[in-house]
């Protein structure tokens, strides 16, 4: 799950059914002081997304029994991720998205100007949907915010929706299905676990000619032609195959600026695309489908989060890359911060780092020190695969391990300190090595630091920085963390 999302820690139902007596009636005991409810019953499901919608993001939502009820952390985690996008480059302080098909529950617009601000046109083809997300705006006071358009099916996707109006961003949960058989589990592929929630969506909202990968499709086409008027183009996906063929599609049409991420909420994974024509933006990596997530990781015992916290200060203000902090830490976490290179100067620091220990232990008469640095350091790591700062160099008293997860599931939370510049990337920057989200988290296991690659132009960028950051962080003199 996302770093910042709220629910990551799993809601206490016993509360909540305190505070809402609707959703008491639903609750199962299932050990003492243990509730859950049965995810498979429509009404339950759909009482329990009020709930917290209510509790969590204090919005009013009325759905109808039979359109899709939609479950709020993954969604929140696709705003999240919109979030983590936007934190690059905005062409403007005022974000306006697009929602396209929002739904009877209109979800993405409620939330996203709710917690972000965010003003929304969204778009709707089923009339009852609709009429539903028409009455969600009313009933929580968004008229003035978030307009919801009803359109027709054989229009465009976005073209002829938008006048000549800019949008920051388009998002898209789009109908997922060819026909009744894909919809019925026919695609999902046997080694992924049946998803605990009923699906209550008929057959209008999530069945489309051509599926996802048309509809999509046919997003990327209209975004040729739309250009700059979008800032970001985004879309969910469903199938691991649709985003191969939207890469593919992207690739073909010549786009640059490209980035993926994947959604994870229990047994249920989905994949993000962002795609943009901004010039200013510059070009990234171009993403595939085999590691959509990356983050780089490494942790640390017998320490505590905050003097984590001030040693990465001062080691990101020695690298001068950008680091802004994330205006909400809800997720759990102790620090949150999108961090951005535009240069390398984690290798320039590195040589300075190696006169200093050699220096050092010429006058000590030691030469112990930076190994002792790495025991610490990498007693502690259950690698996957173990890097080297120097990439792959022979020096191999430096080495230490790091974990190179895909989308770890960790962090989240309060204050902080480190905010050495908020101010965005210049927009006359041409080179993006990596623009990442830095998260530390404190447990009972220690204080583990993770980056989560968000895009850029150079993976192996962010692994060598990561590697940098640990062992400075790690003392070598002392070849303590704490
Ligand atoms: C999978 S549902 C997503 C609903 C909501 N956004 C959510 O995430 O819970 C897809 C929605 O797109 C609507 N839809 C289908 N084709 C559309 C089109 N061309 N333009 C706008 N909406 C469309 C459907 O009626 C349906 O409500």
């Amino acid at each position: 799950m996302h770093p910042r999302n709220v629910f990551r820690t799993p809601p206490d139902f016993k509360k909540l059914g305190e505070l809402y007596p609707d959703l008491q009636k639903h609750l199962i005991q299932a050990r003492k002081d243990y509730f859950t409810l049965n995810f498979k019953d429509p009404e339950s499901l759909k009482i329990l997304t009020c709930s917290l919608a209510s509790q969590y993001f204090d919005l009013t939502l009325e759905l109808p029994s039979n359109r899709l009820i939609p479950t709020l952390p993954l969604r929140l985690n696709y705003l999240l991720w919109i979030e983590d996008l936007l934190s690059y480059h905005t062409t403007s302080n005022e974000v306006v998205g697009i929602d396209i098909g929002t739904g009877a529950s209109a979800v993405y617009a409620l939330l996203g100007y709710q917690k972000f601000g965010w003003k929304f046109l969204a778009t709707e083809t089923d009339t009852m949907c609709y009429e539903s997300a028409l009455n969600n705006v009313i009933i929580n006071s968004f008229q003035d915010e978030i307009v919801i358009k009803l359109v027709k099916k054989e229009g465009g996707k976005l073209q002829g929706n938008l006048g000549s109006d800019r949008y920051t961003f388009c998002m898209c949960n789009p109908p997922f299905f060819e026909d009744t058989d894909n919809m019925t589990g026919i695609s999902r592929s046997p080694h992924r676990a049946a998803p605990k929630s009923v699906c209550t969506a008929t057959p209008v909202e999530v069945i489309t000619t051509g599926g996802e990968e048309q509809f999509v499709g046919e997003m990327v086409r209209e975004s040729i032609k739309l250009g700059t008027q979008v800032l970001w183009y985004t879309s969910m996906l469903g199938r691991k195959t649709s985003l191969d063929h939207i890469l593919g599609m992207l690739s073909e049409c010549g786009v640059k600026r490209v980035a993926v991420t994947e959604f994870k909420q229990g047994n249920t994974t989905r994949w993000g695309v962002a795609w943009s024509h901004e010039p200013s933006i510059p070009p990234l990596l171009s993403p595939n489908s085999k590691k959509v997530s990356t983050s780089y990781n490494f942790s640390t015992k017998n320490t505590t989060a905050q003097t984590i916290i001030t040693k990465l200060q001062s080691t990101l203000a020695q690298l001068h890359v950008q680091v802004s902090r994330c205006p909400d830490q809800s997720g759990g976490i102790e620090y949150c911060a999108w961090v951005t290179a535009a240069e390398n100067t984690w290798a320039h620091n590195r040589r300075k780092r190696r006169k200093r220990g050699s220096q050092k232990r010429e006058s000590d008469g030691n030469g112990s020190l930076t190994q002792s640095g790495k025991r610490h350091c990498s007693d502690e790591k259950s690698s996957e695969q173990t890097l080297r700062n120097d990439n792959q160099s022979s020096d191999t008293q430096n080495s230490i391990d790091i974990k190179s997860n895909s989308l770890a599931e960790k962090v989240d939370s309060s204050h902080s300190v480190l905010d050495i510049t908020s101010s965005s990337v210049s927009e006359s920057s041409k080179v993006c090595l990596f623009h990442c989200l830095l998260s530390v988290e404190e447990s009972e296991e220690g204080v583990s630091v993770d980056f989560t690659w968000i895009f850029g132009s150079d993976k192996d960028c962010l692994n060598q920085f990561c590697c940098f950051v640990a062992k400075s962080i790690c003392n070598p003199d002392t070849g303590s963390c704490g």
